[in-house]
């Protein structure tokens, strides 16, 4: 695997490799890889002729200074695990090859970057879109992969490519679940043996939900689905929300195509987001 430092390093090696046919995708992360990332590498290598991941923790899309500093950032660990995946470049720059000091950024979002965790972590989107457009840039991948536990970020991402009318084909990957459902994070680290039992309670809400969508209304599904948050131990719900899939509204009728719930919670003094489609094809 070979590592590069600045963006004019890895921008020009992709350059000289790239021929007709032969395609790049691309992994964007912020490091301290689980098997959720590792299987972006895997749909990667499946699609594309030369893989590229990034790892690069985002100062401007954290909203908590504590939560930057404390970011996990294993990168020995990092480097080991995409090697064993095979991954072909990573590319690892430090904050000041990323941004300059007059670095502005605002896109519109059509409101998709205040709700949900926009509403909870001003400007993150903003954040991401950011960085993202940048590594784009630098990369210039023909496909990039993301996953679906970051539903949200998809749908953002996805507007963003359309607006700006980059070439780039995103492709969303399913969400890789510890073997009692737990959705892999590099937050789960942080959380102790207690409200990792706890935090279960995100992925069973989620599985009633999915039950009860077939005879119960949407009002019922997320009511339930709150109510039985609040009363599970150690968790503080911030929200359970059922959202049309493709247009990322509220939806309004069970009839509607794609339907799918997204929770938050605390856990202990961590966040925790989950989602889950309800509609079966
Ligand atoms: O999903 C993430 O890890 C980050 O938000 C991303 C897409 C790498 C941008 O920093």
């Amino acid at each position: 695997m070979e590592i590069f430092r600045t963006r004019a390093e890895v921008h020009n090696y992709l350059n000289e490799l790239r021929s007709p046919g032969r395609t790049v995708g691309f992994v964007p992360t912020m490091g301290a890889l689980h098997q959720g990332h590792l299987s972006l590498i895997e749909a990667a290598k499946n699609k594309t002729s030369i893989v590229v991941c990034s790892i690069f923790v985002n100062p401007t899309q954290f909203n908590d200074k504590s939560d930057l500093e404390n970011y996990p950032r294993p990168i020995e660990d990092d480097i080991r695990k995409l090697r064993e995946v095979s991954c072909d470049v990573l590319f690892l720059p430090e904050v000041d090859e990323m941004y300059r000091s007059s670095d502005n950024w605002h896109i519109e979002l059509d409101g998709l970057d205040i709700i949900l965790e926009g509403e909870i972590r001003p400007g993150h989107y903003q954040g991401v879109t950011q960085i993202v457009k940048k590594l784009f840039d630098i990369v210039n991948p023909d496909y990039a992969f993301f996953g679906q536990k970051d539903f949200q970020q998809f749908m953002i991402i996805s507007l963003m490519v359309k607006k700006l009318q980059m070439s780039v084909k995103l492709v969303r990957c399913p969400i890789v679940r510890e073997k009692d459902g737990l959705a892999m994070s590099s937050r789960n680290v942080y959380l102790s043996e207690a409200d990792r039992q706890n935090a279960l309670a995100l992925y069973k809400a989620l599985t009633r939900a999915k039950t009860g969508f077939k005879d119960k209304s949407i009002a019922q599904v997320r009511e339930e689905a709150l109510d039985f948050l609040a009363a599970s131990p150690g968790i503080e719900p911030e929200y359970f929300e059922i959202f049309n899939a493709e247009t990322f509204q509220p939806a309004a009728s069970k009839q509607e195509g794609t339907i799918i719930a997204l929770v938050a919670a605390r856990v202990g003094s961590i966040r925790i987001i989950d989602n889950m489609i309800l509609t079966t094809k």
